[in-house]
């Protein structure tokens, strides 16, 4: 099994919180990973420690076979890895196309060759129509739509997606499901970030859980929804629902 992102004993302590504690995890190339858990578990920290946001206190990030952990957010970028944020930051004076080519431009020989493959990134989402419109002006399900076309635009091999289908509604959500298996068709690999407990089922092959800053399991969705634990730190309401 070829890894394209490994995470060894990582830690990251804000004040007297623990947020992320000791944990590890390990993603196959090509893969759907996702991570789920309780509001406030450390899932964005360590979304934040992989993207490099911020430096961990102690542990190592592996991208591939290179050693991350110390590198800028730029050369992670550079390297093949993007992200996505919990809440989406578009340049709102810009129209979609160009928050998109930005995210171009690191690929690009000029403005207008970052124009042309951005116009290439909304086509291959789906999104294309929408080009021209302000991005203050897009709904929530296009603004996250925009999120992950401004991460696609850099060319990623390894994806970060945090919580990309919260606040949308049931067809949204289908299409948000329906564009990241089409991402990882290309062969990108994804860890995703998600409440959304259905799009996580039907979308990864292996789900990592995090409740107070520790991985409490990784296995199938299949698994780790019925491990006792996990109902317990999490999904408790929800089975009782
Ligand atoms: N920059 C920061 N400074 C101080 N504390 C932080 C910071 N970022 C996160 N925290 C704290 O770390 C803990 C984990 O937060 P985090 O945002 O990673 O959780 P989460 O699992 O992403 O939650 P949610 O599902 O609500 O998005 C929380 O207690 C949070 O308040
Ligand atoms: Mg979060």
């Amino acid at each position: 099994m070829s890894v394209d992102l490994a995470v060894e004993n990582l830690n990251k302590r804000f004040g007297g919180i623990l947020a992320v504690n000791g944990a590890g995890l390990r993603v196959a190339s090509g893969t759907i990973h996702g991570i789920i858990g309780p509001n406030g578990a450390g899932k964005t920290t360590l979304f934040n420690l992989i993207a490099g946001s911020f430096l961990p206190d102690s542990g190592r990030i592996l991208l591939g076979a290179r050693d991350i952990t110390a590198l800028t957010p730029e050369r992670r970028c550079a390297l093949g890895l993007a992200r996505t944020f919990q809440i989406p930051r578009p340049f709102s004076g810009l129209d979609l196309l160009d928050n998109v080519a930005i995210g171009c431009l690191g690929r690009a020989r000029t403005v207008g060759h970052a124009r042309q493959l951005a116009h290439e990134v909304l086509e291959s989402l789906g999104i294309g129509r929408y080009a021209d419109t302000l991005a203050s002006a897009l709904p929530i399900g296009l603004r996250k739509m925009l999120e992950v076309a401004r991460a696609v635009a850099t060319a990623p091999k390894l994806l970060l997606l945090d919580e990309v289908m919260g606040g949308l509604h049931g067809d949204e959500v289908d299409r948000m499901i329906e564009t990241i298996r089409r991402i990882n068709a290309t062969g990108v690999t994804v860890v995703m970030i998600e409440h959304v407990l259905p799009a996580i089922m039907s979308l990864a092959a292996q789900v990592t859980v995090l409740d107070q800053g520790r991985i409490l399991c990784s296995g199938t969705p299949e698994a780790v929804t019925q491990d006792p634990a996990v109902i317990a730190a999490y999904l408790g309401d929800e089975v009782l629902a």
